[in-house]
This record gives C-alpha cells, structure tokens and sequence, in this order.
C-alpha cells in the first residue's frame, strides 16, 4: 500500500512545522529529510494545512480539499476577537420563525460545515437527518405528543414509581415530578395546535451518531454548535431541541420517521430558520464561574 501523506522533496525544506503539529507522531528527520510514517495517523490533515511550501499531499484525501484559507478568507475579512466574541454574545435562541424558506445554497453550507467541527479521535461519526418536509415535523409532534402521555402515565402511577424507586432512580424520579408541570404545557399546547416543541420553525437539523462509537453525544453537540454559529452569521436564527432527543427515548416511533437505524441514537436537535423579529439587546447572564489557578 501507497504511504498516505506523500513529501515533494524538492520543495520540503525540513523547517520541521509538521513534526511539531502532527498528533500522532507521524513525522521524523532521518538523515536531514523527512520521512512519514502513517501507523498511527488518522488523517487530520494539519501536516498538509500547516506546511509553509506545500510539499504534503495526501494521497487518499482530495486534493481540492487542501485550497489556500488565505483564498477563500482573505485576512482583511477575518473577524477580529473583538467582533468574535460581540458576534457569539449576540446569539439567542430563536423561538419565532418568518415564512421565509432557507436557501438551498445556505443548507449546503450548514451540512457542509459539520464536517470540519472537532470529533473525538478524529472519528468522524457524525450523522445529520434534515427535515423540512411539513408531513414529518408534524408527525413528529404527533408522536413527542404520545411520548409525553406515556412518562405522564408513567409519573402519574403509584404503582410503577413504587417500583422505579426500589430500583434506586429516586433522583430521576424527582427530576421527573419537577418536569411534570412543563411536559403538561406542552402537551397541552399540541392539543391547541400551539407549536411549543420547534417553534414553528422551517427546517430541524437532528444530529445522529451509532450509539457504541466514539463519544458520539461530544461530537454530535461539537456539531451542531458550528452549524448554530454559521447560520447565525447567514441571518438565520436557531435553537437546540433537547425534549425531541428525550422523547425519541420513549417512542421509537420517532427515529424511524427520522429513519435513523437502531443502532444509531439522537444526541442533539438544531430548529433553524429566518427569525421573525431581531434581537436588539445582548442579555444579562450569570458571572462566569471560574477559578485561575
Ligand atoms: C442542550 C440544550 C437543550 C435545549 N433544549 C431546548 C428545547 O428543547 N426547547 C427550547 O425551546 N429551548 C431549548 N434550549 C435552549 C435554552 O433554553 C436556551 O439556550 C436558554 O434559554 C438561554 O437562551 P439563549 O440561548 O438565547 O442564551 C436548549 C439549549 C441547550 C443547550
């Protein structure tokens, strides 16, 4: 088999970038050149992004992947750490939506994002079901509606809680009982046609992950944080949907209207759409809490 990173020795002046960036020690100096060797590699890619004279290629991996960032983002258009964090601050979760339908261009741009957001051990495993078919987001309130009759009955029974607590999940059910009043609004809400679930927003992004793989609640969340900053940047608003993960664990039904396999599990839901009105304030928050030591 081909190595996989491939050094142009013409152009390696051995300045020594990628020893200092590879992960996985993948880089030696022998002999004053450089030499590869890709057992433990696992394909980020820093050597070839990192390389002052571009003389890595890799020899599996597209090479049009590999395109200068100064290219594509010129330094003048770089956010200054000032705007940055202006820009993060900005963003609220949205829970109103204008008709206006998200452009295809700016979809692929969302989907294409998840790719480069961190994975633990670079495992890639982040899967994406986008709904924007009307049919199935009211399904899906259909059945969340059937998944919160059912923990009612469930938090409602003497009986079975008798036995949930033997079973030391005294904690959960306390969680439970305090959740009870929210999961009736909600309930109550879909019975009046109020949309308290996505908002009524346009498209879901539900992140997905086979549930035995690498950290995959990390990376599905690591995920939809990227997404949820570049749409923001794109005029759109977003907000995560943490009860449709907790539903799809009392009705199945759920991820098969998804069709997300059994052996996958849902970590993280993004609703996203055009915001009805703008925010105009940042918000107050708690301090952060932090110790320097
Ligand atoms: C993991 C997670 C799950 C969430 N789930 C929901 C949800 O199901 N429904 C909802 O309306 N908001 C949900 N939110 C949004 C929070 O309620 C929101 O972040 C919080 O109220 C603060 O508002 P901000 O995001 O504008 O700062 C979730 C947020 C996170 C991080």
């Amino acid at each position: 088999m081909k190595q996989k990173i491939l050094i142009l020795e013409d152009l390696c002046t051995v300045c020594g970038h990628c020893i200092e960036i590879c992960p996985r020690d993948s880089f030696q100096i022998v002999d004053e050149k450089l030499v590869f060797d890709g057992t433990f590699c696992h394909d980020c890619g820093h050597c070839i992004s990192i390389c002052p004279n571009q003389a890595l290629t890799h020899q599996y991996l597209p090479k049009e992947d590999f395109l200068l960032i100064s290219e594509s983002l010129p330094s003048s258009s770089f956010l200054s750490g000032e705007q940055m964090y202006f820009a993060l601050k900005a963003i609220r979760s949205t829970r109103a939506y204008s008709k206006k339908k998200v452009e295809k261009v700016i979809l692929s741009k969302l989907v294409d994002i998840i790719r480069f957001a961190p994975t633990g051990h670079h495992a890639q495993n982040v899967e994406l079901v986008v709904v924007q078919t009307e049919e199935i987001i009211e399904a899906l309130k259909r059945e969340s509606a059937k998944a919160i009759e059912k923990f009612l009955k469930f938090i409602n029974n003497p009986f079975l809680l008798f036995f949930a607590k033997l079973f030391s999940k005294g904690a959960q059910i306390k969680k439970a009982k305090q959740a009870k009043p929210r999961f009736t609004r909600m309930l109550n809400g879909f019975q009046e046609g109020k949309d308290y679930l996505f908002h009524g927003a346009p498209v879901i992004f539900v992140f997905h992950a086979k549930k035995n793989s690498t950290v995959p609640a990390d990376n599905c969340n690591q995920a939809a944080a990227y997404v949820r900053i570049v749409a923001h940047a794109f005029g759109l608003g977003s907000c995560f949907i943490g009860y449709l993960i907790h539903y799809a664990k009392y009705n199945k039904k759920i991820p098969e209207l998804l069709k997300i396999p059994p052996t996958n599990e849902i970590f993280q839901v993004l609703i996203l759409g055009y915001p009805k009105y703008r925010f105009k304030t940042f918000v107050s928050r708690k301090p952060s809490k932090v110790d320097f030591v």
